[in-house]
């Protein structure tokens, strides 16, 4: 059991890597006492984000042992601290990579705490208690209810868990370069995984015109028949990328793993923007040439803000945008872990929580 601080009474089942050797295996830890700010969530599922291989192999070198991944949270809310508003018992909520941010700063003020300063996350963070968090690999979740979201009626949790952070990212870009509101641009997506494929059902229900962007050219098929991507590009293929040159107004770029820019930024007509969200372990090299003689830029961002994942979560239960799930057991987390780090998903692994026997 892990040592934590005098107020963490709760004991709670989860999964949990020790070492980078990324093997996760159960483990029993304590929370924190439900607080008056805070609601108690049992866990329902639980979406496998890229970013939770990076943390359990410490590809990023900033892993506490042991690390309980998991922010693709949703759950029933279970207890209710008396200052909270908003939520009830029974509630259907969803947590994202959110913990504690320190409310105060523009950022806080303004519904962009996800770029505050004090921003810690939902697992390998430090709550304001000094205590170290864990994340949503487990049965049980407190949580501050300012970063709390509630999950509409209509929408299944078990397709809506990977929306809490798969979603958000790659929906605040599309809102912030007024893609949301704006129909009829050209948008490409690099890289057709868990954030690339919402990114598409996203850019496709808000009427745009869809390029995929794949190492991958078994996706093909699917990426336009069942996510009705217009366009698909393979791109170790030259001529294909040659073809589609100077044709898109915006480009978010999804990949987890070392790439060449240059070839992507080719794709973008003058003044577009590439936007990145994936979150390589190795510096980009930034060629000059395709932004001097193209005015084009290049920017990146880190989920979204609370307020924004409520809207995300409302416009997936006005259009129906969930995601393409693989529901597994926390028997075969490693399972899942390993073929995702091999690409072999479509689109996301979600744990079903509630399907864990004692000896899982
Ligand atoms: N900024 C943020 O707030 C934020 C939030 C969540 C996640 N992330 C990061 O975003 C990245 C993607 O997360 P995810 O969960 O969507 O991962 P994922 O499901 O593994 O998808 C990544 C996709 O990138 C492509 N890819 C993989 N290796 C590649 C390579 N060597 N070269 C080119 N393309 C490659 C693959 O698509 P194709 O088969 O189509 O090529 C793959 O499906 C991760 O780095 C994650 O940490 C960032
Ligand atoms: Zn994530
Ligand atoms: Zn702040």
């Amino acid at each position: 059991m892990a040592e934590t601080t005098p107020n963490h009474t709760q004991t709670v089942s989860g999964w949990a890597a020790h070492d980078s050797s990324g093997n996760i295996t159960p483990y029993t830890f304590k929370r924190r006492d439900n607080g008056v700010n805070d609601v108690s969530i049992e866990i329902l599922y639980c979406g496998i984000c890229h970013t939770d291989i990076h943390y359990v192999k410490n590809e990023w070198g900033i892993t506490r042992y042991p690390v309980v991944p998991g922010h693709e949270i949703v759950g029933v809310v279970s207890k209710v601290g008396r200052e909270v508003k908003g939520f009830k018992e029974g509630d259907r909520v969803g947590v994202g990579c959110l913990a504690a941010t320190c409310l105060e700063c523009e950022y806080c003020k303004t519904d962009q705490e996800n770029y505050c300063e004090k921003l810690e996350f939902t697992y390998n963070g430090v709550f304001w208690d000094g205590s170290i968090t864990y994340g949503g690999y487990s049965k049980m979740l407190v949580a501050d209810y300012r970063y709390v979201v509630h999950v509409p009626e209509n929408l299944p949790m078990d397709a809506t868990a990977p929306l809490l952070c798969a979603g958000v990212t790659v929906f605040s870009p599309l809102k912030d370069h007024g893609l949301v509101e704006s129909r009829g641009k050209s948008i490409g997506i690099v890289g057709l995984g868990g954030l690339g494929h919402v990114a598409v059902k996203f850019a496709k229900a808000f009427g745009h015109h869809v390029t995929v962007i794949s190492t991958s050219p078994s996706k093909e098929a699917e990426a336009k028949e069942r996510l009705g991507a217009d366009h698909f590009i393979v791109s170790s293929n030259p001529k294909q990328m040659q073809g589609a040159k100077r044709t898109l107004d915006f480009i978010l770029d999804t990949v987890s793993a070392e790439h060449s820019l240059l070839p992507i930024l080719e794709l973008l007509k003058v003044n577009g923007t590439l936007f990145i969200v994936g979150a390589p372990d190795k510096p980009f090299q930034l060629p000059a040439f395709p932004l001097i003689f193209g005015k084009r830029s290049i920017k990146g961002g880190i989920i979204g803000g609370i307020k924004e994942t409520q809207e995300m979560l409302d416009v997936c239960g006005k259009h129906n945008i969930t995601c393409d799930i693989e529901l597994i057991t926390p028997d075969r987390i490693n399972e899942a872990l390993q073929r995702l780090a091999n690409n072999d998903v479509r689109y996301r692994f979600v744990i079903d929580i509630a399907a864990a026997t004692s000896n899982n």
